[in-house]
């Protein structure tokens, strides 16, 4: 496994990859890695692209002010162990100066998708995000690249910036790796103490309780995301940020009873001591 931390150093190898006839799979990361990063390595190698590369960087344009970019935890001898044992080819590790080396006055958004739920509680986050995403791609080049679903809207926004801005580049969204209770792994978790541990299982309870009461007949939006709200609500160490029912394709939130054979998304959001967890879950309507 190579590790660089010059963008031109990475391109270099990435080009030496395509010049021999290999797919480039990319993986983008902010580090202090997990095994749902794992599996979008794995993912990578499985699909048979001929190196995975994974990026390492923790975007400082993707985080308000008031946000943990100083404290969001960090540990690249581990990161690179796991990314070792995962079959990665080549990481790239920058230092910040070397993706921003000056003030940047260009800046990707992407409208609509981006607007609620995350984007309504963070109004610039999705923007920065968007914004690093299209430096990676360019700085990588033509690949496969992979994103967790545990990010369902981040997924959706970078799917449609590639589309809308020519990307040489195949968007891979994954399945979301959960530990054994439930909880949606996340670099964040981290911050739980233990009591806010055991409680922030809440969230992956009320997205089951919304798919059981789907499963039970329920078609009326408002009476699902009534049960995602109660759920969250009954944990007094969790405070609910945003509950949603929305077309997975869009985002856009389900105004109609649901109809059978529809994909719908349920989305929950809640702080939870020191960080907000995220979490989604798919459904069919039966
Ligand atoms: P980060 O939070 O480090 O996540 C990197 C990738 O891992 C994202 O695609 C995320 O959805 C995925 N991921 C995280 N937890 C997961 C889980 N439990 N199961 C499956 N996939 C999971 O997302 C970012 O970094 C940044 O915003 C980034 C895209 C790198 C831009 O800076």
């Amino acid at each position: 496994m190579q590790v660089v931390e010059t963008i031109a150093g990475f391109r270099h190898l990435l080009d030496g990859t395509r010049h021999d006839g290999g797919r480039v799979g990319l993986v983008p990361t902010m580090g202090y890695l997990h095994d749902g990063h794992a599996s979008l390595m794995r993912r990578s190698v499985a699909d048979g692209d001929a190196v995975t590369a994974v990026t390492i960087f923790v975007n400082p344009l993707q985080f308000a002010a008031n946000e943990d970019l100083a404290s969001y935890p960090r540990d690249l001898d581990r990161d690179l162990a796991l990314c070792e044992a995962a079959g990665v080819g080549v990481v790239l590790a920058p230092p910040v100066e070397e993706m921003y080396p000056e003030p940047i006055l260009t800046t990707v958004s992407v409208a609509e998708v981006s607007a609620r739920m995350e984007g309504a509680t963070r109004p610039t986050h999705f923007a920065g995000v968007a914004t690093v995403v299209s430096k990676l791609f360019n700085i990588a080049g033509p690949c496969r690249a992979y994103f967790g679903e545990k990010d369902f809207q981040q997924l959706a926004v970078v799917t449609k910036m590639a589309r809308d801005l020519n990307f040489p580049v195949e968007v891979v969204g994954c399945p979301i790796v959960r530990e054994p209770d439930g909880l949606a792994m996340s670099s964040r978790n981290v911050y739980l103490d233990e009591h806010e541990r055991r409680a922030a299982t809440v969230l992956w309870a009320a997205l089951q309780r919304g798919a059981a009461v789907i499963e039970a007949g329920e078609r009326s939006p408002a009476a699902i995301v009534d049960a995602l709200v109660a759920t969250v609500g009954s944990e007094p160490r969790a405070t609910l940020d945003y509950a949603e029912l929305v077309d997975p394709a869009t985002l856009a939130p389900c105004a109609e009873p649901l109809a059978s054979g529809q994909e719908v998304r349920l989305l929950v959001a809640a702080q939870v001591g020191r960080p907000r967890l995220l979490d989604n879950l798919g459904v069919t309507v039966p």
